[in-house]
């Protein structure tokens, strides 16, 4: 009974697709068992396809492997055609198999794989604010708390005019600078509510704020000063035996 309670329960209607979550949290883009319905924002009949400039870098890349191998382009490729089209649709993914000459089941393992690639449409602005534990014990979940009450919306949700969508990832790879958000490539670290709510305010008005440590520090120098490395460093042989 609590098994079907639980089926039943990670089973989510979005528009009228069956999503099947991997965990029980908040729906993510990505995170979800990849069974595909048709919906009227994403079907086979929805065609993507390479702008000039990125037509001309996706040959760039493939040019980078033997033609036998090109389907190692497949990660790169995807990458490129999320960036034009701003998620990865069923039509971003059928492209990139024609593309490469390979089946589009080669493309679609991929993109199921890999949570970079979105599988449903994302806001202008893609928050991914880290929840793991260096970053919870500097105060990540006050980061949560103060992007869902800025924006007036909670975990996996996009707000009503397009710009923001909100997800919680894993290690975003910064810990040094806890906590971290993405906006979408970039990294925005050593994070307060107050520099959070500076931040969305500025991407609200088109104005994409400096990316990396908000605070005054350097990249990931020690917040509170040096704490070693602090005297010259001793030659060869320190505190050796002198018959050594
Ligand atoms: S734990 Fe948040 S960046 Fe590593």
């Amino acid at each position: 009974m609590l098994n079907l309670v639980k089926v039943a329960r990670s089973k989510v209607l979005f528009g009228s697709a069956i999503v099947r979550n991997f965990s029980r949290g908040a729906i993510t883009k990505s995170d979800h068992i990849f069974v595909h319905r048709d919906t009227p924002y994403n079907n086979p009949s929805l065609k993507f396809k390479f702008n000039p400039e990125n037509l001309e870098e996706a040959q760039k890349i493939i040019a980078k492997y033997p033609p036998q191998y090109k389907k190692a382009a497949t990660i790169p490729l995807l990458h490129l055609a999320q960036k034009q089209h701003g998620w990865t649709s069923l039509g971003v993914m059928n492209y990139v198999a024609e593309f490469l000459e390979i089946p589009p089941m080669r493309v679609y393992e991929v993109a199921t794989f890999y949570t970079m690639f979105n599988r449903e449409p994302v806001g202008k602005y893609f928050l991914q604010v880290c929840g793991t534990t260096p970053c919870q014990l500097c105060g990540a979940s006050k980061i949560f708390d103060t992007i869902q009450n800025h924006l007036g919306i909670k975990l996996g949700e996009t707000t009503k005019d397009k710009l923001f969508t909100l997800v919680e990832v894993e290690c975003a790879g910064g810990c040094v600078n806890a906590p971290v958000m993405a906006v979408n490539d970039f990294p925005y670290e050593d994070l307060t509510p107050e520099i959070t709510i500076k931040i969305l305010d500025s991407l609200k008005a088109g104005i994409i704020p400096k990316s990396g440590p908000q605070g005054d520090r350097k990249t990931c120098e020690p917040a509170g000063g040096l704490t070693s490395l602090t005297t010259e460093p001793t030659g060869p042989g320190f505190m050796l035996q002198p018959g050594l």
